[in-house]
């Protein structure tokens, strides 16, 4: 199987650089790779790079990702999330190719407790998901048939995330405060990977499992659970913290203004994925403490 995987970079790219490794021959680029074009703002170059490598799976890990920035540079954000990804539909369909893409659950208002299930009606708040709900518009539209993985609070044990600024300012600061009311679940780079590996192999097998699936950890916490577990597992390995788990102060949504709206409600309903694929998707605090070890042993 010949596999082309874009912004392989990316904290999921990276992730599944490995776990797509098992499944056959991968083409691994970033918007910078000089064997081949793989920037998704040059819409010829990666039309030449699919005809040339004529892959049978199309993974699309890249993304324009800046979310309060966005709201800025809409047409940028657009080119990378909606337009290049209908460019790859469109050969992806031309191809007989299965197209992999990753969208948001910043494509729902975010209102209600309940989680989003994929038939729940959209309403992005902001450009980011607006531009991201585009591309997913766009792979339908065109037939293609195609994996569409709607996720929430990536984290990776590279690169910049949540978890490792929390743990920097916690040992910086006197005091720390995070939102208490926006709900998700934090999800590995690591699970989504080997999520895909898993689901391409199924619908090779088998293209009535193409479609839209919710794909994050089980359970729920908010930014300000997320710290508080994130520093108490710190401490737990002896990392010396100015700031305890307990001491880190809820903030509302309101005392935190941000140019990008962000919907309280993140929460996604995985059942779909889990029946079709018969997986079991584990605790968000399971991948998190993985991280920690990962990042403490470094
Ligand atoms: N992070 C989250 O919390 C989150 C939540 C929900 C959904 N998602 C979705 O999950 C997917 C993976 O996200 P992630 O967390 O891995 O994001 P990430 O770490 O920001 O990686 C995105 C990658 O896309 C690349 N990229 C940006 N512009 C590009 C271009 N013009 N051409 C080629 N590559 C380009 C970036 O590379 P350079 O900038 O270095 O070129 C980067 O390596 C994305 O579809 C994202 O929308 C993420």
């Amino acid at each position: 199987m010949k596999i082309l995987l874009l912004g392989k970079d990316g904290q999921l790219g990276w992730e599944l650089q490995r776990s797509l490794a098992v499944l056959g021959q991968v083409l691994a680029l970033s918007s910078r790779s000089h064997e081949c074009c793989g920037d998704l703002t040059n819409l010829q170059g990666l039309a030449e790079t699919v005809r040339t490598f004529a892959p049978d799976v199309i993974v699309n890990a890249a993304a324009y990702t800046a979310v309060d920035k966005a709201e800025g540079e809409r047409e940028q954000a657009f080119l990378v999330n909606a337009q290049a990804v209908k460019v790859l539909a469109g050969l992806a369909a031309e191809l007989g190719a299965l197209l992999v893409h990753y969208s948001t659950d910043y494509v729902f208002p975010g209102n209600g407790n309940a989680p989003w299930s994929e038939e729940d009606a959209v309403g992005p708040l902001n450009v980011y998901g607006e531009s991201k709900l585009g591309g997913e518009q766009a792979i339908l539209a065109s037939g293609c048939t195609s994996l569409i993985f709607r996720t929430c609070w990536v984290y990776a044990a590279r690169g910049n995330n949540f978890a490792r600024t929390m743990l920097r300012l916690a040992t910086e600061r006197d005091s720390l405060g995070v939102i208490d009311d926006q709900f998700g679940a934090p999800t590995g780079a690591e699970l989504i990977a080997d999520v895909t590996a898993h689901a391409i192999a199924c619908t090779r097998r088998d293209p009535a499992l193409a479609g839209v699936y919710h794909l994050a950890a089980s359970g729920e916490t908010t930014w300000c659970g997320y710290a508080r577990f994130v520093l108490e597992q710190a401490a737990a390995r002896g990392l010396s913290l100015k700031v305890h788990a307990e001491q880190v102060k809820p903030l509302t949504t309101d005392a935190y203004p941000t140019p990008a709206k962000r919907p309280a409600n993140s929460r996604l309903n995985t059942h779909k994925l889990q029946e079709a694929f018969a997986l079991t998707l584990p605790d968000w605090r399971q991948g998190v403490a993985r991280m920690l070890t990962e990042i403490h042993e470094k």
